[in-house]
């Protein structure tokens, strides 16, 4: 299968869908790659490069775009040079993978079903982890928020570490970062690298973690709501919430320097959460940074594609930001893309498979028939009696989550389940073997039998404890196994006495193996974690 590579026509865009470095692991997918002469030009990928990784060279976009799969960044679009529309030089019958945007897309949908063609929407990948190799939201999330402090460094007038100097004491740059998804977290680790005091807010509870071992302040209004959506994902709040983090962020508009906005909710018009009064308060020479601008800005004041100077504040709108790492961008484009189709099947076994949700929710065309949104996925979990929950019109995405959720919901609001059932039987029989078999058989049987019971018992208990505990405390868990395994240490040496033909010193021996491995496995991943938090 061919796939081509055309030149992206949307002014100011650096960034090509496949890098030279992926074209390699293409080849191993059995793919041949095409790529218009120039189309990495912007973002360093010289057209040697390309012929090097094993591609070939087309002069023109007709060409490129005369392949079995075409892959773009941008949604295909009308333009003067192309005398027409991308999508119509789309051969029939064939594919597209490139952001869409299909919410706000409907004429260019129509346009694709047209060609009957098959539209992957890179904008449309499912966040579940088992996506996360293809989520090209995420990848260039991250580079938008390291790039947002760039940016704001730039336009701010001094450090952002603070520095004792001859000539006198300068104060650190103080940041507030606004939602702590992928954007804001890489954000915060970017201001924290440079020194930065960073504060941070998200309505979603979940990520003070992650924000405060990044080594920001995490913020927190006095009023509860949870701002968990289906599957993790962030939900519109209440107006008494916004009312009250709006209050918080006034508060904070008088102290810092620098504000960088990410809030979004999916499928949503970004929420105005920094208005022209906060701009107002904060000193002249401070800096806002709109992620969201591309949905119409966090900030009341953004112009959208554009940096404007309002109340003495800089207010960047860029929409851009990614564009301007464009190598690095290119690259983690190209291995999302070079993913998407190895869950395909590569050119080989390529199947377009709907019962495998991350293709089908990818999927929003499909032969000239429009596939989007995919099928609402299982009712989430009822709210709590103190949670406002939103009129959401838009089907909430997929997620691994929600169905772990309700699994363990059921499991733990299920009263008298299988488990409990089971254990109830285990213990009814070694009472049994305690009580009733003593008299019946020999001691060494009856004695082997409780053992056995026991070690039943302890298996099924733990494989109960870890099946039910949630990913995140797997570390804690971990060490309780480990004090665990130091116990089984301990018997397992008791038993040592006897000669090598002995079946319990053995399994003495056997235990002690095992053991022995848990517990250095078990510094070892521990050091290796440590190792993650030291500079
Ligand atoms: P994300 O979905 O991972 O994170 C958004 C965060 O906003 C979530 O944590 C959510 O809980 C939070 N949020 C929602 N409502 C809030 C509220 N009222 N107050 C505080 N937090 C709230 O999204 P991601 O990937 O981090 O992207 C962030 C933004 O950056 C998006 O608007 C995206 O379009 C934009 N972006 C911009 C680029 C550019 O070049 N300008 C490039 C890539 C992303």
């Amino acid at each position: 299968m061919r796939i081509g590579v055309p030149c992206e026509v949307l002014s100011d865009e650096c960034r090509v869908a496949i890098a030279p470095d992926t074209i390699g692991r293409l080849s191993k997918l059995g793919f041949t790659v095409q790529v218009q002469s120039g189309a990495g030009e912007k973002a360093s990928f010289p057209d040697r490069l390309y012929v090097a990784a094993g591609a070939v060279i087309v002069d023109t976009a007709k060409e490129a775009w005369d392949a079995d799969i075409v892959a773009k960044i941008n949604p295909p679009m009308e333009h003067p040079e192309l005398g027409g529309h991308e999508a119509d030089l789309l051969p029939e019958g064939r594919m597209l993978i490139s952001y869409i945007w299909p919410a706000e897309s409907g004429d260019l949908l129509e346009r694709l079903t047209r060609r009957q063609a098959t539209v992957f929407a890179m904008d449309c990948v499912p966040r579940v982890s088992r996506a996360q190799k293809l989520d090209s939201l995420s990848s260039m999330g991250n580079i938008a928020g390291y790039r947002a402090v760039v940016e704001a460094a730039h336009h701010f007038g001094s450090f952002f570490t603070g520095q004792f100097t001859a000539a006198g004491k300068v104060p650190p740059a103080k940041v507030l970062v606004i939602g702590a998804g992928v954007a804001g977290l890489a954000a915060i680790g970017a201001a924290r690298g440079l020194g930065a005091i960073v504060r941070a807010f998200d309505t979603r509870a979940a990520v003070k973690d992650q924000v405060e071992s990044l080594g920001g302040e995490f913020l927190e209004v006095e009023f509860e709501e949870s701002g968990e959506g289906a599957g993790g994902y962030a939900k519109v709040m209440s107006k008494e919430f916004i009312d009250a983090e709006m209050a918080l962020f006034r508060e904070q508009a008088k102290d810092i320097n620098i504000v960088i906005t990410t809030a979004l909710i999916p499928g949503r018009p970004a929420p105005k959460l920094w208005m022209e009064d906060m701009v107002q308060a904060m000193k002249p020479g401070s800096v806002v940074v709109d992620l969201a601008a591309r949905n119409g800005g966090n900030c009341e004041l953004t112009v959208p594609g554009d940096t404007v100077v309002r109340h003495g504040v800089t207010i960047v709108g860029t929409r851009d930001l990614t564009s301007q790492l464009a190598t690095t961008a290119s690259n983690l484009y190209g291995t999302n893309i070079f993913h998407l189709l190895d869950d395909l099947g590569g050119a080989e076994g390529f199947n377009i498979d709907f019962d495998d949700e991350v293709i089908r929710g990818t999927t929003v065309v499909k032969d000239g028939a429009v596939t989007w949104p995919p099928p609402p996925v299982e009712p989430s979990p009822a709210p709590a009696a103190n949670v406002v929950e939103p009129k959401v019109d838009t089907p909430e995405p997929v997620t691994e989550s929600v169905a772990t959720k309700e699994a363990s919901q059921a499991s733990s609001q299920g009263g008298f389940g299988r488990a409990e059932g089971i254990v109830i039987g285990l213990l009814i029989a070694w009472l049994g073997l305690r009580y009733g078999l003593d008299d019946h058989v020999s001691p060494a049987t009856a004695s082997f039998l409780q053992h056995l019971t026991v070690f039943v018992l302890a298996c099924f208990v733990g494989w109960q404890v870890i099946w039910n505990v949630t990913a995140a405390l797997h570390t804690p868990l971990m060490s309780v196994t480990n004090a665990i395994s130091g116990i089984i240490l301990v018997g397992a040496m008791l038993q040592l006495k006897g000669d090598l033909t002995d079946g319990a010193t053995l399994l003495g021996i056997l235990a002690v193996f095992l053991a022995t491995i848990n517990i250095a496995g078990g510094f070892l991943v521990t050091e290796r974690m440590l190792k993650m938090f030291r500079k």
